[in-house]
């Protein structure tokens, strides 16, 4: 049961095998394949992306004779750098202490790589606009795979024809501001399934006085995924659940249809990477939601203030009678100051996505080469003392007062968690709505504590996303009446 079974099951099965029978037909029947000597393929499996740390393979003692030589400009201190990375420090923070050492604009040797690290405001925003162009390119497969991505980032396509048209099929059909109004219903929906899963289950287990103890990694993790498979894959729009929304139904299902159509196109011209993009658009965009829903709900649980806050609007605006709905979002002003300040403190790709100057450019007055990669160091650029009064706080207020005019959209240079650029992310929209809308319909469904209100343990984990290391265990009792479940 590769997909799962039962209830949970996987939705996306018949999409999936629609996907790898086509590509691999095609495949099969357009080439010749073979491997080098015909060696057998290494099957290893990879337990965990280790991000940064880990050391790239042999072979590589030609190329480093000609590329070990300092960089020219000997303001930059070179650094001898993996060991660095690979201890016991996230790799943010390791290239955030050097900062404090070595300024906001400098050059570490990853194995045979050289990689410009970037920590402040004015670097980024000299860099996503004059050099925007050469640094739209994602460093290659292998050496992605040395840097310890292993292709399980993000579209690592180069920036060209093919990029273009695969962000403006993902911005302009699959993801755009149209297509997110269409498919409002498949959030709503699967939100409020798994609300009303979540209160079935306090109802059978809660203990006497009330109240349910509940590991909120996992339930992020499954609604998110629910929603994206749903929105790709298209299941139970003809459940029960919409059986009273045929026309609604149907469209979603003509979207799902043009979707599939550019999925065979993409197949014809080029099939690997595609795949690879599906997967990814899947596995990442479910990986930063999730993580960004469990860093937002463990911040509201240390600051109890901005818990109660947040409820306060929630029942101020939508009052104990209803659920929300995401009409109601706009309205939720301390909410969305919640999820900024969110995105600010625990971004979570902490380094960005990977680039990679495709040609020589001057940076801060800086020379850099060409085929250099760039580390935009988000985790201590988004906690600059000189722009954001005590910058490891969690003050959602600053949204409403000294930063309100901040948004996360990459135009704003002091606060980028989704990128900037042409390579910014494109779930952006799609990621904000589903933050909003599952926290707001969490909040005002449930009361929320931690066991002995002990607070909840922040410590991040090494990997491509910054996944909070520990479980997320939380007390949990309804704040409505049971008919609204
Ligand atoms: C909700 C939180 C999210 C955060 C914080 C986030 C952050 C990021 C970041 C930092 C990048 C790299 C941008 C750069 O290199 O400058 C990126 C790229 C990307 N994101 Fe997101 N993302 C989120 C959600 C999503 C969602 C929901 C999807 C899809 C449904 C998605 C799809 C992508 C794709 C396809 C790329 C690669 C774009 C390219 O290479 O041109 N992301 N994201
Ligand atoms: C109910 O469970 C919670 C969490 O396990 C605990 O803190 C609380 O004391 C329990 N109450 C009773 C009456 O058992
Ligand atoms: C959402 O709530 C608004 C009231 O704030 C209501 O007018 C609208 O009909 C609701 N939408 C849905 C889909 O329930
Ligand atoms: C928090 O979690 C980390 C990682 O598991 C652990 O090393 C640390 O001791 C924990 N901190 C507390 C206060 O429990």
């Amino acid at each position: 049961m590769p997909f799962g079974s039962g209830r949970r099951s996987c939705p996306g099965v018949s999409f999936a095998l629609q996907v790898l029978h086509l590509a691999f037909s095609r495949l099969l029947h357009a080439f010749n394949l073979a491997t080098p000597s015909d060696q057998p393929v290494d099957m290893t499996e990879r337990p965990v992306i280790h991000y940064l740390s880990s050391r790239p393979r042999t072979a590589k003692s030609r190329v480093s004779n000609t590329r070990a030589a300092p960089e020219r400009d000997g303001a930059w201190p070179i650094i001898g750098h993996l060991p660095l990375l690979g201890g016991s420090q996230l790799p943010h923070i390791t290239l955030g202490a050097m900062a404090d050492k070595y300024g906001p604009i400098f050059t570490i040797r990853l194995g045979v790589q050289r990689a410009l690290v970037v920590s402040n405001w004015e670097i980024a925003k000299e860099l996503y606009t004059s050099c925007d162009v050469v640094i739209s390119s994602r460093p290659k497969f292998r050496a992605a795979k040395h840097l310890g991505y292993n292709y399980a980032m993000f579209g690592f396509c180069p920036h060209g024809p093919y990029l273009r048209e695969l962000r403006k099929i993902t911005s302009m059909e699959l993801l755009s501001s149209r297509r997110l109004e269409l498919l409002k219903r498949v959030r709503v929906s699967e939100t409020e399934i798994c609300i009303k899963e979540l209160h079935k289950v306090w109802s059978e287990k809660k203990n006497y006085s009330g109240y349910l103890l509940v590991e909120m990694k996992q339930w992020f993790g499954d609604l998110t995924l629910n929603v994206i498979l749903r929105m790709i894959a298209g299941k139970r729009y003809f459940g029960a659940t919409v059986a009273g929304n045929e026309a609604e139904a149907r469209r979603c299902q003509k979207v799902m249809r043009a979707f599939l159509h550019y999925l065979g196109l993409f197949l014809v011209s080029d099939m690997i990477p595609f795949l690879g993009w599906l997967d990814n658009l899947i596995a990442g965009g479910g990986d930063t939601t999730t993580v960004m829903l469990i860093w937002a709900l463990s911040l509201l649980l240390n600051n109890r203030h901005a818990l109660k806050r947040t409820q306060d609007e929630l029942d101020a605006h939508i009052g104990k009678d209803r659920q929300v709905n995401d009409s109601d979002i706009n309205n939720l002003v301390y909410l969305q100051a919640v999820v900024k300040e969110t995105l600010r403190l625990y971004p979570a790709a902490p380094l960005s996505g990977p680039r990679e100057f495709a040609e020589d450019c001057t940076v801060g007055g800086f020379h850099v080469r060409k085929g250099t990669r760039l580390i935009m160091n988000l985790g201590k650029l988004q906690r600059d003392p000189k722009l954001w009064s005590n910058p490891a706080d969690f003050r959602p207020e600053r949204f409403l007062t000294t930063h309100k005019d901040v948004d996360v959209k990459g135009q704003h240079f002091e606060l980028i968690p989704f990128g900037a650029g042409r390579r910014l992310c494109p779930g952006i929209n799609f990621g904000l709505q589903m933050l909003h809308l599952v926290l707001a319909t969490l909040l005002h469904s449930f009361q929320l504590s931690t066991p002995v209100d002990a607070p909840v343990n922040m410590t991040e984990s090494a990997g491509l996303t910054n996944v909070k290391a520990t479980p997320l265990e939380v007390l949990l009792a309804p704040r409505l009446s049971p008919n609204l479940y």
